[in-house]
């Protein structure tokens, strides 16, 4: 197949153009602030999507300038699991008890320089918070009018012990920019991972904020209503702001993925049947696989190609007569 075909694709998908019935799934490979100019004005009903949070983990896809060759440019394993506790947010990644440590920039043992599109490893929160924002005026571009987002950010502590304030430092920056935001979720984790501290209360729960391109918007509420506690006429009432949702292992990444049971509601609320939604962080998948299972399409960009494999394997096991994924490469990197 050739990549004019594949972008030609790309856009007819894009364009919510149903094909032979089947679920369409699209992942472009290469940067998201990059590749999703390629997609159309208004193509996507809603955007659900969990970003790398503010210098918490190294997701690989970096290239090193210089140095030396036989370096592998990470440093000493990662603090135990018990400081891990201390300094990060809500216990995401098990696995960082065991990485190593990860240079930003410059390589502490080899000098080399590194080389990397990858969104998180920004220097300050005020970076970061920049980065997000020109992301998502991206997002809000290929949105659909009456078009949502669903954006899960958890917070992390510095070394001098302050709360961050990374998802509403992000929120706000969002709503300065154009969008209208309208609720704080909070989504509450059970299984949280135990910390080390005494001197403030265990962290668990991250926050999933809904923001709108326009006042009036497309909202199903009626899909996700909760249990009524007292009696009413269909024995449901409208789904509170709390969610109480277990994070769950998927075995296939070696990094957190997002609850099936979190992405749900985003997703039926978010959008309707035969409507395309968006991850632009894609990682293992699963906002196209809850998209694919309630007759959505999909659509999303993941740097790692590594893992744009992972996602792309996980969609087509999941549904193999029902779901058609497609996966373009753009990974280009100017190491001069
Ligand atoms: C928190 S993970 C997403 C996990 C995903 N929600 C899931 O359930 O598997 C963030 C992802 O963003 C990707 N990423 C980082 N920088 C990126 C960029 N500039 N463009 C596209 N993807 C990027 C990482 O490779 C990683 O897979």
């Amino acid at each position: 197949m050739g990549w004019k075909h594949l972008i030609r694709t790309a856009l007819v998908l894009a364009g919510n153009e149903r094909i032979e019935g089947k679920m369409k799934s699209l992942i472009l490979v290469g940067d998201a602030r990059k590749r999703l100019t390629e997609l159309k004005d208004g193509s996507v009903r809603t955007c659900v999507t969990s970003p790398p949070y503010f210098g918490l983990r190294d997701y690989g896809t970096a290239d090193w300038k210089g140095g030396s060759a036989d370096c592998n440019h990470a440093g000493k394993p990662m603090a135990t699991k018990a400081n891990i506790n201390k300094n990060i947010s809500g216990g995401r990644d098990v696995k960082n008890a065991e990485a190593l440590e990860f240079f930003k920039k410059t390589c502490g043992k080899c000098g080399a320089e590194r080389v990397d599109l990858q969104m998180g490893l920004e220097e300050t929160p005020e970076e970061y918070v920049q980065a997000m924002v020109e992301l998502f005026r991206e997002v809000r571009r290929v949105l659909t009018d009456d078009g949502t987002l669903w954006l899960n950010l958890g917070d992390s502590y510095n070394k001098d012990k302050q709360l961050i304030g990374i998802p509403w430092r992000v929120a706000f920056a969002l709503q300065a920019d154009g969008w209208i935001l309208r609720q704080d979720i909070i989504w509450a984790k059970p299984n949280a991972m135990p910390e080390s501290v005494t001197d403030r209360c265990t962290k668990s729960h991250e926050y999933v904020f809904l923001l709108s391109k326009s006042a009036k918007y497309f909202f199903d509420h009626e899909a996700i209503k909760d249990p009524a506690i007292y009696a009413t006429e269909d024995g449901k009432r409208n789904k509170r702001d709390v969610w109480t949702i277990s994070s769950k292992p998927f075995k296939g990444a070696h990094f957190a993925v997002m609850p099936e049971a979190l992405v749900e509601p985003c997703v039926l609320a978010g959008s309707a049947e035969s409507d395309t939604v968006l991850d632009p962080f894609t990682g293992s998948g699963t906002v196209a696989v809850v998209a694919n299972r309630l007759d959505r399409h999909y659509v999303g960009t993941e740097l790692n190609a590594e893992y744009a494999e992972i996602a792309y394997n996980r969609i087509t096991g999941d549904a193999p007569l029902m779901n058609e994924v497609l996966l373009t490469h753009d990974r280009q990197i100017d190491l001069n």
